[in-house]
């Protein structure tokens, strides 16, 4: 049947983590710092107002862009909390997570061999869908000594005259990292000398710890190039409910909502009545800073943990990841990761699969309850013992 298969979709590498969990599936006593999701459940005033949404008929279809109450309350959000304005009407684009909006960004801006230059380590859902839209994915590595952060010089050096956008997800998965506003600023900068657009992904940016996100889209002169991708999925608990946005300015949100309409035709109408409680409701509002707080503890007890055994691991200040190096234990990524599953039943990420540069680190993921993180560490700790 292999014939039928574009080479567009022959080209994507099977879905790299699925291994682990498939492994992870089988075992008793499993500990997994794998997962990329909140353990919460989402916030009870956010659930109630999706079953009221039921309740009351909320069934339907809504209009493709999304209900305007929401796209009202992203854009006053995003007003509130970074100083930029979108027009609700015609620069807000509700959908189906920022998965849905990768794939609307790249159908609408990319032709075929167009180029998108992509940090990495990066989330594993940002090459497909370049590749998907017939575009080439340019990777650029970051480095632990620059805490992950790009080199504005070397993103600079990538470019090409096929280059068409630069892809920045930051806080980062899986590194955790957080961008300084010079390195954002000289991006920025890059960007507007080489008239390139900037997608920014900050699906992650209400989970900051002893820092304050700065959003791309708020930095001088740099709104008209931004598509701003966000969503609820992380900062809401609410991976399940499938819910996002993309803001950018008219032309090209009017370029992604021709995609979403006829690929989607709208995100799932309860949640999007739902997300508005998430945005609009106090209680809701609440539940989130206390969410934080925790990542914030769990945060420190995972990071401390692991370096205090020797597997070394730059602050993360956002997201819910610590990237540490497992180099005390000499073996690559991958071994690790296999070795510490099947010999302490502990389930990691090898960081390989972000992107060669996460060669010698793993991603471990403190969405995951304190006591399990400390008998996490107590396994690690034996682990990195025997093989040290
Ligand atoms: C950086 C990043 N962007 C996007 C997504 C996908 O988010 P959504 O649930 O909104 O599709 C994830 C999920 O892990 C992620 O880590």
């Amino acid at each position: 049947m292999g014939k039928y298969i574009s080479k567009k979709v022959a080209s994507i590498p099977p879905y790299a983590i699925k291994q682990f969990f498939d492994i992870a599936a089988t075992m008793d006593d499993i500990i997994s710092l794998g997962i990329g999701e909140p353990d919460f459940k989402t916030p009870e005033p956010i659930l109630q107002a999706g079953i009221q949404a039921l309740q009351d008929g909320e069934t339907h279809y809504s209009v493709n862009s999304g209900i305007l109450p929401l796209r009202q309350a992203i854009a006053a959000n995003l007003q509130e909390r970074y100083g930029v304005s979108y027009d609700p009407e015609s620069e807000v684009i509700i959908t189906v997570g920022v998965s849905e909006s990768l794939r609307l960004v790249f159908d609408a801006i990319l032709d075929p061999g167009d180029e998108v230059i992509v940090p990495e380590p990066s989330y594993i859902g940002y090459v497909p869908p370049v590749l998907l839209a017939a575009g080439k994915a340019v990777t650029v590595p970051t480095r632990a000594e620059n805490n992950f952060q790009p080199v504005p010089a070397e993103i600079e050096a990538a470019i090409t005259p096929r280059t068409k956008a630069l892809l920045m997800g930051y806080p980062n998965n899986p590194t955790g990292t957080v961008l300084q506003q010079e390195i954002m600023t000289a991006i920025v900068r890059i960007a507007q000398k080489h008239d390139l657009l900037i997608i920014s992904d900050e699906i992650y940016d209400r989970l900051v710890y002893d820092w304050q996100h700065i959003s791309f889209a708020s930095l001088p002169g740099a709104r008209e190039r931004i598509v701003l991708l966000g969503g609820f999925s992380k900062d809401y608990a609410m991976t399940g409910w499938r819910l996002g946005y993309a803001a950018a300015p008219n032309a090209l949100a009017s370029a992604l909502l021709k995609v979403h309409q006829y690929t989607i035709m709208c995100a799932s109408t309860v949640s999007q009545y739902a997300a508005l409680s998430a945005l609009t409701d106090p209680a809701a509002e609440e539940a989130v800073q206390a969410m934080i707080a925790e990542y914030d503890v769990r945060r420190r007890i995972l990071v401390n943990g692991l370096n205090d055994i020797g597997l070394a691991c730059v602050e993360p200040r956002g997201a819910f990841y610590a990237f540490p190096s497992v180099a005390i234990t000499g073996m690559d990524a991958m071994a690790f990761a296999e070795k510490l599953l099947l010999e302490e039943q502990v389930a990691v990420i090898p960081g390989t699969v972000f992107g060669t540069s996460g060669e010698g680190y793993v991603r471990c993921t403190y969405a995951t309850a304190t006591d399990q993180i400390t008998e996490a560490l107590n396994r690690i700790a034996r682990f990195a013992r025997r093989h040290g």
